[in-house]
């Protein structure tokens, strides 16, 4: 059998010459999350363009008497940004769980943020579940016995394009179960400068995240890429009302993986994330088509971000 690190090395092999093959080249941001990649998201959170996270975080405080409320204590909460150690604990605070399921495609990620909330919530129980969310999973037994609710913060949800963001909604509501609730977060559409900042940041620290991807094929692929032949571009596409973020080659450059040759011309791009920006109408129709029925809606005052509230109700016969 293959080690871990072979088998992921191989399917990130397989991401990127999948992408590279593709027209318009476009490598799955989830290849951006490496350990360097995500030590270098944990520094884009603190940056003072990137609004989002700090934005949620403050809804999580302000909005916590009314999302207890509406939530009601003892579910099981299964919690799909595993590995928040702010937003989790807030959420946990609210509404006091049963029982506490944070999922993550990645074992050890996931035992360290176990252990991390298992030592500030010693009497909660704990149980984690390494899985790819994106496909339907089986619920530990533990679960069984209380009303669920999922978690998914942090506008995730705006990394997928609309059709597998519906996907995706429609997979948690096969794992949560119907009456089950969702508390999931939105960024909102907002002023096109603002956006681009969050995503271009003077230090530059969100081009060395997009740029680690390139590192990373060198690092891992043994690639030849030369790095500093790519630029990091945050471009906003109005149609699609999204960001999305490119490497753009400054000049005509060639590089080798896993034994594959590519050739950029200069201003050809891979696109590497999209992260899609919602209006509360567009962000309700998403969760409807995905079977989930909005609750309530919390904003910050600016309605720079929203945590909405929403059930899965039965499929029902419709005209
Ligand atoms: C982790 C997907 C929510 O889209 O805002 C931040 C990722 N990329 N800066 C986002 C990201 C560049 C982030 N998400």
């Amino acid at each position: 059998m293959l080690e871990t690190a072979e088998r992921s090395k191989q399917d990130f092999a397989r991401g990127v010459l999948e992408g590279l093959a593709q027209e318009p080249p476009a490598i799955a941001a989830r290849w951006l999350y490496d350990d360097a990649g995500s030590a270098l998201f944990d520094d884009i959170t603190d940056l003072p363009e990137y609004y989002p996270t700090r934005t949620e975080i403050g809804i999580l405080r302000d909005r916590r008497d009314e999302i207890a409320a509406a939530v009601g204590p003892g579910r099981s909460v299964i919690d799909y940004g595993a590995g928040s150690l702010t937003k989790t604990p807030l959420l946990i605070e609210a509404v006091k769980p049963a029982v506490y399921v944070p999922v993550d495609i990645s074992g050890p990620f996931l035992r360290d943020s176990a252990a991390a909330l298992g030592e500030r919530f010693p009497d909660l129980p704990i149980h984690p579940v390494e899985a790819d969310f994106t496909r339907a999973f089986t619920l530990p037994a533990e679960v069984s016995r209380h009303r669920r609710l999922g978690f998914f913060p942090g506008s995730t949800i705006g990394n997928f394009v609309p059709e597998s963001a519906v996907d995706l909604l429609r997979s948690f509501r096969t794992t949560l179960g119907t009456g089950a609730l969702l508390l999931i977060g939105f960024d909102r559409l907002k002023d096109e400068r603002r956006l681009v900042a969050a995503y271009d940041d003077a230090a530059g620290t969100t081009a060395a995240f997009n740029r680690n991807l390139l590192e990373r094929m060198n690092r891992d692929l043994g690639a030849d890429v030369d790095v500093e032949a790519f630029a990091h571009e945050a471009r906003w596409n109005e149609r699609m009302a999204r960001i999305e973020m490119h490497l753009v080659a400054r000049r005509a450059t060639a590089f080798m993986v896993a034994g594959h040759h590519f050739h950029f011309e200069a201003g050809e791009t891979i696109h590497t994330e999209n992260s899609h920006k919602y209006t509360l109408h567009s962000a309700r129709l998403l969760l409807l088509s995905g079977g989930w029925t909005p609750l309530q809606e919390w904003s910050d005052a600016n309605d720079d971000f929203s945590l909405i509230l929403a059930r899965s109700e039965a499929e029902r016969f419709a005209p």
